[in-house]
């Protein structure tokens, strides 16, 4: 059993983020070190800062998903044809490409009533994930069975504020059989992921609006300034719908940011961080049980480092990041997941 993480136990006696933070390390996190480089010296600032809101696109309270009229779906390259109202089945993988992988195990396709929603359905039926959730295909099979096994313990927790996506896998994890477990491990680490993401650096950005959990271009809306964001979505949002995996995003990133983190994850900062290719592999594909970063979900990246940060993600594994996470600020956030996802994976 994993004990509870100090951090997290404080948060939820209601103490504010600044204060669990000085009673456990003083004021050491109250300012930069000195000998910090000028390009990274930005203070601490952001440790008891809410979680950034673009990594967590919510829908407004207004928005409706368009309506199940159960038309008929087809998507390019693929023979197959599903309704709607399957591909809004949580106990069904729509499964648009079969001849491209292994096939799936029960619980990937069609999960089992009534908690254990099809992995597929989220994951997607080869694994690629959205910004939404997070891409599982190549995952090393030991690290995938840590996970899991931390979401049934509760020492694998998220900032997402809406509560379905805290929620959803600690309670499929804690339903899960352990030949689930161990099927669905071995199924989604024997994929390979595909590069998916574009990684585009811009001063403007089109004014978007949340399609249920990812952003979308409005419509003729024009565009805003980019600031200190991370905008991920669709190329096509109608077949992102459809969840087809061949789905491709684009991510727009302040102008500078991916050289920046590249700076930052080869270098650590001059002790800002620790160089990333240590654990990940230099081409952060990944190494043992240490997960791949390199051509991830911005978005997903983002919200994994401000979990770790703050003590949400506690498990065995993520020790080894807390040093990584410390100092970070969230414009470090940004030109990490920036450099990250414009790898190839
Ligand atoms: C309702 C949607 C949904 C379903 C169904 C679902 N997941 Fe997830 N999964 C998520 C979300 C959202 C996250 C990201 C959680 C976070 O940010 O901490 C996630 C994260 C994960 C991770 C962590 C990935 C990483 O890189 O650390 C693993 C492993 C995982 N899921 C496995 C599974 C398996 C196995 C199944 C089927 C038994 C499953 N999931 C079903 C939504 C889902
Ligand atoms: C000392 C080893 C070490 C270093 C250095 C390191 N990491 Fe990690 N990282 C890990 C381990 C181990 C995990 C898996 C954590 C777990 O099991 O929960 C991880 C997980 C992650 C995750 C979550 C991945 C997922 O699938 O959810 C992200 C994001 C991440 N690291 C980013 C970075 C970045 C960016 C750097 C460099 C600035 C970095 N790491 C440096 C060991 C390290």
């Amino acid at each position: 059993m994993k004990k509870p993480s100090l951090f997290g136990s404080f948060l939820q006696a209601g103490m504010g983020l600044a204060t669990a933070l000085m009673l456990l390390f003083g004021d050491a996190f109250a300012q930069a070190p000195a000998h910090v480089a000028p390009a990274f010296a930005v203070a601490t600032k952001d440790l008891d800062a809410p979680p950034p809101a673009w990594a967590y696109p919510t829908a407004d309270p207004g928005y409706k998903e368009p309506p199940d009229d159960g038309r008929v779906l087809h998507v390019a390259g693929s023979a197959g044809s599903w309704t709607l109202t399957q591909t809004r089945d949580a106990f069904f993988a729509t499964d648009w490409h079969p001849e491209e992988h292994p096939q799936m195990p029960g619980v990937v396709a069609r999960g089992r009533k009534p908690t254990v929603w099809a992995c597929g359905y989220c994951h997607r039926a080869d694994g690629p994930g959205g910004p939404e959730n997070a891409g599982l295909a190549g995952l090393p099979e030991k690290y995938i069975l840590e996970q899991l096994a931390e979401f049934k313990s509760g020492a694998r927790m998220s900032a997402f504020p809406l509560k379905s996506h805290a929620t959803v896998m600690p309670s499929i994890a804690a339903a899960l059989t352990e030949e689930e477990v161990a099927e669905s491990a071995a199924y989604f680490s024997s994929l390979k992921p595909r590069k998916l993401i574009t990684v585009k650096e811009t001063e403007r950005v089109p004014k978007t609006y949340v399609a249920g959990f990812v952003f979308a271009a409005v419509e003729g809306g024009g565009e805003e300034a980019m600031g200190n964001r991370i905008i991920e979505m669709p190329k096509d949002l109608e077949q992102f719908e459809s969840r087809d995996t061949h789905s491709e995003f684009i991510a727009y990133v302040p102008v500078g940011s991916i050289a920046q983190g590249r700076e930052l994850a080869t270098t650590g900062g001059n002790g800002r961080t620790l160089p990333c290719g240590t654990c990940h592999g230099a081409d952060l594909r990944g190494v043992g049980a240490v997960p791949g970063i390199a051509g991830r979900s911005p978005s997903y990246l983002v919200r994994q480092l401000y979990d770790m940060q703050h003590g949400l993600r506690a498990g065995t594994g993520s020790a080894l990041m807390a040093p990584v996470v410390a100092k970070l600020t969230h414009e470090d956030y940004v030109r990490l997941a920036a450099y990250a996802a414009s790898l190839t994976p």
